[in-house]
Protein backbone atom coordinates (compact mmCIF):
# COMPACT_ATOMS: atom_id res chain seq x y z
CA UNK A 1 0.00 0.00 0.00
CA UNK A 2 1.15 3.42 -0.84
CA UNK A 3 2.09 5.54 2.01
CA UNK A 4 2.84 8.83 -0.30
CA UNK A 5 0.87 12.02 0.52
CA UNK A 6 -1.75 12.52 -1.85
CA UNK A 7 -1.65 16.34 -3.44
CA UNK A 8 -4.54 17.32 -6.06
CA UNK A 9 -4.43 19.62 -8.70
CA UNK A 10 -7.64 20.68 -9.91
CA UNK A 11 -7.53 23.50 -12.76
CA UNK A 12 -8.92 25.10 -15.19
CA UNK A 13 -7.28 25.80 -18.76
CA UNK A 14 -8.52 26.73 -22.02
CA UNK A 15 -5.80 27.06 -23.92
CA UNK A 16 -3.16 24.99 -22.28
CA UNK A 17 -1.06 27.48 -20.20
CA UNK A 18 -2.21 26.50 -16.74
CA UNK A 19 -1.88 23.03 -17.69
CA UNK A 20 1.75 23.80 -18.79
CA UNK A 21 2.10 25.00 -14.46
CA UNK A 22 -0.05 22.42 -13.50
CA UNK A 23 2.04 19.80 -14.58
CA UNK A 24 5.49 21.27 -13.22
CA UNK A 25 4.03 21.82 -10.20
CA UNK A 26 3.01 17.89 -10.29
CA UNK A 27 6.57 17.02 -11.06
CA UNK A 28 8.05 18.88 -8.40
CA UNK A 29 5.60 17.39 -5.97
CA UNK A 30 6.49 13.79 -7.19
CA UNK A 31 10.40 14.77 -6.70
CA UNK A 32 9.53 15.45 -3.55
CA UNK A 33 7.77 12.42 -3.12
CA UNK A 34 4.04 13.04 -3.27
CA UNK A 35 1.37 11.39 -5.46
CA UNK A 36 -0.12 14.02 -7.66
CA UNK A 37 -3.69 13.69 -9.06
CA UNK A 38 -4.12 16.21 -11.74
CA UNK A 39 -7.50 17.28 -12.58
CA UNK A 40 -8.85 19.69 -15.94
CA UNK A 41 -11.59 21.19 -15.91
CA UNK A 42 -12.37 22.63 -19.62
CA UNK A 43 -14.87 24.53 -22.08
CA UNK A 44 -16.67 21.07 -22.45
CA UNK A 45 -16.72 20.08 -18.37
CA UNK A 46 -20.27 18.43 -17.37
CA UNK A 47 -20.24 18.56 -13.51
CA UNK A 48 -22.01 15.20 -13.26
CA UNK A 49 -20.31 12.78 -11.65
CA UNK A 50 -16.82 13.99 -11.63
CA UNK A 51 -16.36 15.28 -8.48
CA UNK A 52 -13.08 14.77 -6.92
CA UNK A 53 -13.49 13.14 -2.82
CA UNK A 54 -11.53 16.59 -1.61
CA UNK A 55 -11.38 14.38 1.94
CA UNK A 56 -8.78 11.93 0.08
CA UNK A 57 -6.42 14.81 -0.49
CA UNK A 58 -2.91 15.78 1.95
CA UNK A 59 -3.07 18.85 -0.25
CA UNK A 60 -4.35 20.70 -2.69
CA UNK A 61 -3.59 23.45 -5.42
CA UNK A 62 -6.49 24.83 -7.39
CA UNK A 63 -5.42 27.12 -10.73
CA UNK A 64 -7.28 28.57 -13.30
CA UNK A 65 -6.32 31.17 -16.01
CA UNK A 66 -7.93 34.64 -15.53
CA UNK A 67 -10.93 35.82 -17.64
CA UNK A 68 -12.37 38.89 -17.21
CA UNK A 69 -10.57 39.33 -14.46
CA UNK A 70 -12.10 36.02 -12.44
CA UNK A 71 -11.26 32.34 -12.45
CA UNK A 72 -13.27 30.34 -14.71
CA UNK A 73 -16.86 29.79 -13.13
CA UNK A 74 -17.37 25.93 -13.55
CA UNK A 75 -14.30 25.24 -11.59
CA UNK A 76 -15.56 27.39 -9.07
CA UNK A 77 -19.41 25.99 -8.97
CA UNK A 78 -17.32 22.41 -8.86
CA UNK A 79 -15.66 23.18 -5.66
CA UNK A 80 -18.63 24.93 -4.11
CA UNK A 81 -21.06 22.05 -5.11
CA UNK A 82 -18.67 19.91 -2.35
CA UNK A 83 -18.83 22.52 -0.12
CA UNK A 84 -22.24 24.30 -0.08
CA UNK A 85 -24.28 20.70 -0.31
CA UNK A 86 -23.56 19.85 3.59
CA UNK A 87 -23.91 22.47 6.17
CA UNK A 88 -20.59 23.12 7.36
CA UNK A 89 -21.61 25.85 9.70
CA UNK A 90 -17.95 27.48 10.48
CA UNK A 91 -15.11 26.51 8.80
CA UNK A 92 -11.53 26.86 10.62
CA UNK A 93 -8.97 26.11 7.48
CA UNK A 94 -6.11 23.84 7.98
CA UNK A 95 -4.39 21.63 9.20
CA UNK A 96 -4.30 20.53 5.76
CA UNK A 97 -2.67 23.18 3.41
CA UNK A 98 -3.18 24.36 -0.19
CA UNK A 99 -1.84 26.50 -3.18
CA UNK A 100 -3.81 29.23 -5.35
CA UNK A 101 -2.28 29.50 -8.80
CA UNK A 102 -3.05 31.42 -12.12
CA UNK A 103 -2.28 32.64 -15.67
CA UNK A 104 -3.10 35.63 -16.67
CA UNK A 105 -2.39 38.13 -19.97
CA UNK A 106 -2.05 41.07 -17.93
CA UNK A 107 -2.42 43.41 -21.12
CA UNK A 108 -3.42 46.32 -19.20
CA UNK A 109 -2.82 46.43 -15.32
CA UNK A 110 0.31 43.59 -15.11
CA UNK A 111 0.31 41.19 -11.88
CA UNK A 112 -2.74 43.01 -10.91
CA UNK A 113 -4.90 41.29 -13.15
CA UNK A 114 -4.16 37.82 -11.48
CA UNK A 115 -4.99 39.48 -7.71
CA UNK A 116 -9.01 38.62 -7.79
CA UNK A 117 -8.76 35.16 -9.45
CA UNK A 118 -5.77 33.77 -6.68
CA UNK A 119 -8.19 35.50 -3.91
CA UNK A 120 -11.01 33.73 -5.27
CA UNK A 121 -9.37 30.34 -6.01
CA UNK A 122 -8.45 30.63 -2.19
CA UNK A 123 -11.50 31.27 -1.00
CA UNK A 124 -13.36 28.31 -2.52
CA UNK A 125 -10.29 25.92 -1.14
CA UNK A 126 -10.47 27.31 2.19
CA UNK A 127 -14.17 26.61 2.09
CA UNK A 128 -12.78 22.91 1.58
CA UNK A 129 -10.51 22.92 4.58
CA UNK A 130 -7.62 23.78 3.15
CA UNK A 131 -5.86 26.45 5.03
CA UNK A 132 -3.81 28.87 2.07
CA UNK A 133 -0.25 28.31 1.88
CA UNK A 134 0.87 30.41 -1.15
CA UNK A 135 -0.37 32.12 -4.35
CA UNK A 136 1.58 31.87 -7.97
CA UNK A 137 0.78 33.92 -10.79
CA UNK A 138 2.36 33.27 -13.98
CA UNK A 139 1.86 35.52 -17.43
CA UNK A 140 0.13 33.68 -19.99
CA UNK A 141 -0.03 34.11 -24.18
CA UNK A 142 -3.52 35.15 -24.89
CA UNK A 143 -4.24 33.07 -28.12
CA UNK A 144 -7.47 34.38 -29.35
CA UNK A 145 -6.05 37.62 -29.34
CA UNK A 146 -3.19 38.25 -31.73
CA UNK A 147 -3.37 34.45 -32.13
CA UNK A 148 -0.10 32.66 -31.25
CA UNK A 149 2.25 33.12 -32.63
CA UNK A 150 2.79 37.17 -33.06
CA UNK A 151 4.19 39.31 -30.39
CA UNK A 152 2.49 41.70 -28.00
CA UNK A 153 4.54 44.85 -27.57
CA UNK A 154 2.25 47.10 -26.34
CA UNK A 155 0.91 45.47 -23.02
CA UNK A 156 2.09 45.54 -19.99
CA UNK A 157 4.17 43.15 -20.51
CA UNK A 158 6.84 43.54 -23.08
CA UNK A 159 5.87 40.38 -25.51
CA UNK A 160 4.08 37.54 -24.07
CA UNK A 161 3.14 35.21 -27.46
CA UNK A 162 5.82 32.56 -25.78
CA UNK A 163 4.56 32.61 -22.35
CA UNK A 164 4.85 30.75 -19.99
CA UNK A 165 8.45 29.92 -20.78
CA UNK A 166 10.75 27.64 -20.08
CA UNK A 167 11.91 30.53 -17.46
CA UNK A 168 8.78 30.56 -16.11
CA UNK A 169 8.20 27.26 -15.62
CA UNK A 170 11.46 27.21 -14.05
CA UNK A 171 10.37 29.85 -11.43
CA UNK A 172 7.42 27.76 -10.82
CA UNK A 173 9.55 25.08 -9.59
CA UNK A 174 11.42 27.11 -7.51
CA UNK A 175 8.26 28.10 -5.60
CA UNK A 176 7.29 24.75 -5.00
CA UNK A 177 10.61 23.63 -3.56
CA UNK A 178 10.52 26.34 -1.17
CA UNK A 179 7.42 25.91 0.01
CA UNK A 180 7.40 22.62 0.20
CA UNK A 181 11.07 23.15 2.52
CA UNK A 182 9.29 25.94 4.47
CA UNK A 183 9.11 25.01 8.31
CA UNK A 184 5.26 25.35 8.35
CA UNK A 185 4.56 22.88 5.59
CA UNK A 186 7.24 20.33 6.95
CA UNK A 187 5.24 20.37 10.92
CA UNK A 188 2.01 19.57 9.05
CA UNK A 189 3.88 16.82 6.63
CA UNK A 190 7.04 15.74 7.97
CA UNK A 191 10.52 16.33 6.09
CA UNK A 192 10.37 14.24 2.57
C1 LIG B 1 -12.01 35.56 -22.86
C2 LIG B 1 -10.69 35.87 -22.20
C3 LIG B 1 -10.65 36.83 -21.21
C4 LIG B 1 -9.44 37.12 -20.58
N1 LIG B 1 -9.42 38.06 -19.59
C5 LIG B 1 -8.25 38.38 -18.98
C6 LIG B 1 -8.22 39.38 -17.96
O1 LIG B 1 -9.22 39.96 -17.57
N2 LIG B 1 -7.02 39.66 -17.38
C7 LIG B 1 -5.87 39.02 -17.76
O2 LIG B 1 -4.81 39.33 -17.21
N3 LIG B 1 -5.87 38.07 -18.72
C8 LIG B 1 -7.03 37.73 -19.34
N4 LIG B 1 -7.06 36.76 -20.32
C9 LIG B 1 -5.81 36.05 -20.66
C10 LIG B 1 -5.76 34.67 -19.99
O3 LIG B 1 -5.86 34.80 -18.60
C11 LIG B 1 -4.45 33.96 -20.33
O4 LIG B 1 -4.35 33.77 -21.70
C12 LIG B 1 -4.36 32.64 -19.58
O5 LIG B 1 -3.03 32.20 -19.59
C13 LIG B 1 -5.26 31.56 -20.18
O6 LIG B 1 -5.05 30.37 -19.49
P1 LIG B 1 -5.34 28.94 -20.13
O7 LIG B 1 -4.50 28.79 -21.37
O8 LIG B 1 -4.91 27.96 -19.08
O9 LIG B 1 -6.80 28.88 -20.40
C14 LIG B 1 -8.25 36.45 -20.96
C15 LIG B 1 -8.30 35.47 -21.96
C16 LIG B 1 -9.51 35.18 -22.57
C17 LIG B 1 -9.53 34.12 -23.65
Amino acid sequence: MSTSKKNLIIYASLSGNTKKVAEKIAETFERHGWENTLVQIDQNYRNVGSIPNFDAFDFICVGSGVFWHIPFDPLLSIIRSATHRTSYGKIVPGPRLGLAFATYGGAHLGPKEAQATLELLEIAFEHLGFQSFGRLAVPGRVSHYHGNNQQTPSWYFPDIHLRPTADDLAMVERYVNDMLSRDQFQKVYGSA
